[in-house]
């Protein structure tokens, strides 16, 4: 079972999760890492970009997989995942473009991206370590509420939700109507998985993740039953649990 921790404030859990990213490429300079983009972790990797140049921890070997991307924003636009993380994380960290292997659904077809990063996963013996954030409706990645459990990297049409909340990452309006994600059997085949949620909007959610049954209808749900599972939450986003 996932382990729940409460932090005072968002820069506690951000130094936290960081110092799991960093422990994890420490005992294991190759670790293939999946890092969400969104502003929850954004801390976390700004921590990790410190605290690997202030303890010399080196990236080089690290592998990183996309965890999600959403289909039709290509890798320039601000807002795409991979121009987050790369922002955040592969630029500071000076990561090589063969060590990241994210989603390219703008010069492939969606449908083959999705075997092609599975086929990555097993080819690298699996993923050390992800880290996801949660949607307002509960998603992981972009495994919808509905999702099926057993799928690998597939297509998804994102939920109106998903959609609606997705344009604060652009600066101008976009059309968001379809994603590409790992599945959640990725996710939970991981070596460990942290689950970070802060702030008064996430509060309602995580008690419906932590409190109600496990079900698809709320895909972060499933994360309870990692068996190296953190779910990480500030006092804010845990402030409606028991
Ligand atoms: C987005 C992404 C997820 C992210 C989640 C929460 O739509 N697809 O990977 O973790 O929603 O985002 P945020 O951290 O900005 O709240």
């Amino acid at each position: 079972m996932a382990m729940v921790s409460v932090f005072k404030n968002y820069e506690e859990l951000s130094v936290f999760a960081a110092e799991q990213i960093i422990s994890v490429v420490q005992q294991k300079p190759a670790a293939v890492l999946c890092l969400a983009a969104g502003n929850t972790p954004k801390l976390t990797y700004q921590k990790v970009v410190a605290l690997a140049k202030e303890r010399k921890v080196d990236f080089s070997a690290a592998i990183f997989i996309g965890l999600d991307e959403w289909i039709g924003i290509g890798p320039t636009i601000e807002g795409s995942c991979y121009n987050f993380l790369n922002e955040l994380l592969f630029a500071p960290l000076s990561i090589q473009l063969n060590h990241i292997h994210f989603f390219d659904a703008i010069e492939n077809d969606p449908e083959t991206e999705c075997l092609r990063i599975d086929n990555i996963i097993n080819v690298l013996g699996g993923i050390d370590l992800t880290l996801v954030g949660i949607g307002m409706n509960g998603h992981v990645g972009f495994n919808e509420p509905g999702f099926d459990p057993n799928l690998n990297a597939h297509v998804v049409v994102l939920d109106a939700v998903t959609s609606k909340v997705g344009q604060k990452y652009f600066k101008e309006n976009r059309e968001l109507t379809k994603g590409i994600t790992l599945g959640i059997a990725q996710i939970m085949a991981s070596g460990k998985v942290l689950l970070l949620a802060n702030g008064k909007n996430k509060a309602g959610i995580i008690h419906k993740t932590l409190q109600e049954n496990i079900a698809v209808s709320v895909p972060a749900s499933f994360i309870r039953e990692h068996p190296n599972g953190l779910i990480l939450l500030d006092e804010e986003a845990a402030s409606e649990l028991p």
